[in-house]
């Protein structure tokens, strides 16, 4: 791998990117009305009455509501093509307490979002991959920067079942995912997107075996990034012991990762290791405010509403959301904010998102401090 392009992914999967090219220009384009979201992060809905296929213990999104409403795929299609045509560029399938690959029209959001030349981004379990999602990455040019990342959390069947606390002990859902993960690294021979697995370190997976079958398996798999981190803790749940790792366990873990890193990293392959404590003090810290998410990142939720960032997606978080993409199109929706007032807008909306008791990811505290730090506001 050239050391460019090396770097370029390093600082990609640290969350390090640049969300705003022009800090000073933010702010004017905030109040002109003229400015175009970074990425979008589509929730795309599950097929099911439940919100995902698993229920991993130490999911940040276990607390988020289920009301039953669904974006429908009309809808959701419809709102895509909005959100490409205005200009975004890039889109995320991800989710906060669901599975982009667990939506029966996942294949077709996909399709869309390559055909109108936009970046797109997963991060997916990928239990099941539907055929048209398959098509899709086969038919069109991919735009550069795409990536799929597929979260393993095991090297091996027994330990995937444990991690993900899977009733049915005997399921083999690592096999499962390699092979879908192989069938992936192959598409991407013809047709380039980044493929990555990430791998959380708890009580449950941390041990030498799985991790080094882990990387073996997903190296061999044709995947160019390997991402060792640790869970944070989620909001409003109760974890078992060993959920979510102490400062001084992660110490002991990242004492053997940095072993194996050493050992197996290839030209051909990155393993990163993030400390969101050590990095950047945000382990225990719940958001960083004043929030600027909904400019730079606004989420489109599982049920059909419009929210400021991925971490604040449910049905629960309906107090700060923008409002109902099924009744309202995207772009009335998100100018739709106090520009001749806007210091008191962003402090009124502050005051709501503290009450709403949302927990920002990395990115995100990130970026609200890069916003804080600039002083443009
Ligand atoms: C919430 S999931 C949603 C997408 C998909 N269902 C998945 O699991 O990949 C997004 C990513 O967040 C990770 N994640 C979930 N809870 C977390 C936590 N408490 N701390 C750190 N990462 C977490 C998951 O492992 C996954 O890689
Ligand atoms: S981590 Fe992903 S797969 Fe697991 S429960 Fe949360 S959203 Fe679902
Ligand atoms: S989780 Fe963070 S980024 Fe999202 S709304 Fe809350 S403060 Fe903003």
């Amino acid at each position: 791998m050239e050391l460019n392009k090396k770097k370029e992914l390093e600082k990609k999967y640290n969350f390090k990117s640049n969300y705003i090219k022009h800090i000073g220009n933010f702010r004017n384009e905030i109040i002109q009305k003229k400015i175009i979201p970074y990425q979008v992060e589509f929730q795309a809905p599950p097929r099911g009455k439940k919100i995902c296929w698993l229920e991993c213990p130490y999911c940040y999104g276990l607390s988020a509501d289920n009301n039953g409403e669904r974006l429908s795929k009309e809808r959701g299609l419809e709102i895509l093509r909005q959100i490409l045509d205005g200009g975004v560029k890039k889109i995320i399938f991800a989710g906060y307490a669901t599975d982009p690959l667990n939506c029966s029209y996942i294949g077709e959001l996909l399709d869309l979002t390559i055909s109108k030349k936009a970046i797109f981004g997963f991060n997916t379990k990928a239990l099941k991959i539907s055929e048209t999602f398959f098509n899709a990455l086969e038919k069109n040019k991919i735009s550069d920067g795409s990536y799929i990342s597929l979260s393993v959390d095991s090297g091996s069947n027994e330990t995937y079942n444990l991690i993900h606390d899977v009733k049915a002990k005997k399921a083999k859902i690592y096999d499962q995912v390699l092979n879908n993960a192989r069938r992936l690294g192959d598409l991407k021979k013809k047709n380039y997107f980044d493929l990555s697995a990430a791998y959380l370190v708890n009580a449950n997976s941390a041990n030498l075996n799985d991790y080094e079958n882990f990387i073996n398996d997903f190296i061999s798999a044709g995947c160019n990034v390997l991402r060792f981190s640790f869970p944070q803790p989620p909001k409003d749940t109760t974890t078992a012991k060993g959920v979510v790792p102490t400062p001084e366990e992660i110490n002991l873990y990242l004492s053997d990762l940095n072993k194996l890193k050493k050992k197996y990293e290839k030209d051909n392959c990155l393993i990163i290791i993030t400390n969101p404590d050590s990095d950047h003090d945000i382990y225990n810290k719940p958001r960083t405010i004043p929030c600027y998410a909904r400019y730079l990142f606004p989420t489109v939720g599982f049920d059909g509403w419009l929210y400021n960032c991925s971490q604040s997606s449910a049905p629960n978080f309906r107090s700060t959301a923008l409002g109902d993409l099924t009744k309202n199109d995207f772009w009335k929706l998100f100018y739709n904010y106090d520009n001749e007032n806007l210091d008191n807008y962003i402090k009124v909306c502050s005051k709501k998102i503290s009450d709403s008791g949302c927990r920002c990811d990395r990115k995100e505290h990130i970026v609200n401090q890069f916003v804080i730090d600039s002083k443009v506001f």
